[in-house]
């Protein structure tokens, strides 16, 4: 049941994102879920999702599908150049989770404030990419750390 609520939704945000013509063709006789219209036109004139709408999908999608796309932005010998610029973004620059998340993540974890453990700690993220998001910090002796 869990696996099928989570098909529904793979599918979903393929639709949403330019995908809808394969869901469609998987699941031929299925009442048809409404599609977005931009992606549809794009698609229809150009053949496939553009190459920032296979990103943006597959940064929906979540960490499995982002680490996919993290192993095809290694196969140049595979994808066009501009899927794999697209796909190279997912190696670090995902869009972050908000620093109050970070910080009660953190905060739970070690189980402190933030301000007992880092002297300094950079609210911006450096990258983000499937599982991990990085922050700059400084610890209390000085020393400069990626969290
Ligand atoms: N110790 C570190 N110092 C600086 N940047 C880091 C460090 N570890 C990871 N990063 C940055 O964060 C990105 C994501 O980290 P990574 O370990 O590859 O996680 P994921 O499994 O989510 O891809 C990396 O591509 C890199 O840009
Ligand atoms: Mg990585």
């Amino acid at each position: 049941m869990k696996e099928l609520w989570r098909l529904g939704k793979i599918i979903r945000i393929m639709g949403k994102h330019g995908f809808g013509d394969i869901t469609e063709r998987l699941f031929k006789g299925e009442k048809k879920r409404p599609v977005d219209q931009e992606a549809k036109e794009w698609t229809a004139k150009n053949g496939f999702p553009s190459p920032q709408r296979v990103r943006r999908a597959l940064e929906e999608l979540g960490p499995s599908f982002i680490k996919l796309g993290q192993l095809m932005s290694t196969r140049a010998d595979i994808f066009p150049t501009e899927y794999i610029e697209e796909f190279t973004k997912l190696q670090d620059q995902v869009p972050p989770v908000p620093f109050n998340k970070i910080r009660d993540i953190i905060q739970k974890e070690l189980r402190r404030p933030l301000e007992e453990i880092f002297a300094e700690f950079t609210s911006e993220s450096m990258a983000a990419a499937s599982v991990a998001q990085v922050h700059m910090a400084k610890l209390f002796s000085g020393e400069q750390v990626a969290v």
